[in-house]
């Protein structure tokens, strides 16, 4: 199914030259979306004992788990594309889109748990389809 980016309830556009010089660069390209697909996994087995208190959402800790083990797989997957392409995963990342994104995050609040959530969700989008 394709999306018209018109119809995405997005506050502002991506310019076409992003893709363009996202594409000259595919082996970065691929490394940037295989460590975020790890910290993706990550975030959902950090997720597991933080639930929104005083009990679990049902199904709190298999969803989590659930989307950790997706995410694995899609690093898998990335790093098997990255791997066709000659590169390999680096040991070391930064994304400075993601390190913003988490200075949202209200920490020792009880906002905490939604702050997170909310960023897992802009990062990846793969939280809020399961809780
Ligand atoms: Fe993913």
């Amino acid at each position: 199914m394709t999306t018209s980016r018109a119809k995405l309830p997005l506050r502002s556009q991506t310019p076409d030259s992003w893709a363009v010089a996202a594409l000259r660069e595919p082996v970065a390209l691929l490394n940037d979306h295989a460590h975020l697909e790890k910290k993706a996994a990550g975030n959902a087995l950090e997720l597991i004992d933080r639930w929104p208190d005083p009990t679990p959402p049902d199904y709190w800790v298999e969803k989590m788990a659930a989307i950790a083990r997706d995410e694995t797989d899609h690093l898998l997957v990335v790093t098997r594309l990255l791997g066709r392409r000659g590169g390999a995963m680096s040991k070391f990342h930064r994304n400075p889109y993601a390190a913003e994104l988490r200075k949202l995050v209200r920490g020792g609040t009880p906002q905490e748990l939604m702050d997170r959530l909310m960023v897992s969700a802009a990062d990846r989008g793969a939280v809020v389809r399961a809780v």
